[in-house]
């Protein structure tokens, strides 16, 4: 079993990447392969609404001027997904939207056969001080209408920090993605 992180900050080691890190920890405690996908920063672009991928149903993006099939194709391989984002303006990053949208429409337009169906989910949010909500949303919204699989934590799972390292200040935080890491190694276990 194998779970991708999408780190969706630019910066390649800040409070996500650090958070990210945190529940890939233990999942591989539990035996879980684990890879961390650097998104942020990437240039990618968003969706045209063309709808190419609906017609071609190949599983990629007609628009081939990026990165994206590659890292779709890692999303679509996974059994697990992780998907981090910082808030900015109470919301995700432009990558993190970016592959919400295009890896969306293209798993969507498979219909039954969406790739995404039944894999495990979960959203890892930083935040300064407010707007992780929508941010929390935002990935488990792309979660949920992909008929993907949620497990929760001891508490929403946020770290409030700002600079690098703030991470480390967050003692409940920190406490919320370790659980985080166990009931999704636990689920994915269960779910065989
Ligand atoms: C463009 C931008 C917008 C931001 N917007 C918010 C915001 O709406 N609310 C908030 O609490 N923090 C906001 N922040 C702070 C980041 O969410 C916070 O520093 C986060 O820990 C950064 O995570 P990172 O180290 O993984 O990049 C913003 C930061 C940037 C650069």
């Amino acid at each position: 079993m194998k779970v991708v992180a999408f780190n969706g900050s630019p910066r390649r080691e800040g409070n996500t990447a650090q958070a990210l890190e945190t529940v890939l920890a233990e999942l591989r405690k539990e035996g879980i392969e684990t890879e961390l996908v650097q998104l942020g920063g990437r240039k990618v672009f968003g969706c045209r609404g063309c709808g190419g991928c609906r017609r071609n149903k190949d599983l990629r993006c007609v628009r081939g001027d990026d990165e994206m099939n590659e890292i779709m194709a890692g999303m679509f391989a996974a059994d697990g997904i992780l998907i981090g984002s910082p808030t900015y303006f109470s919301n995700v990053t432009t990558e993190v939207k970016a592959l919400i949208d295009r890896c969306g429409y293209v798993a969507r337009g498979m219909g039954e056969d969406n790739p995404l169906r039944g894999k495990v989910g979960a959203a890892v949010v930083s935040v300064r001080r407010a707007g992780s909500n929508f941010v929390f949303a935002a990935i488990n919204f792309f979660f949920t209408i992909n008929e993907m699989i949620v497990p929760g934590s001891s508490y929403w799972n946020t770290i409030q920090a700002r600079d690098p390292g703030d991470f480390a200040r967050d003692e409940e935080g920190i406490r919320t993605f370790q659980r985080l890491g166990t009931n999704m190694a636990s689920l994915m276990k269960r779910m065989g």
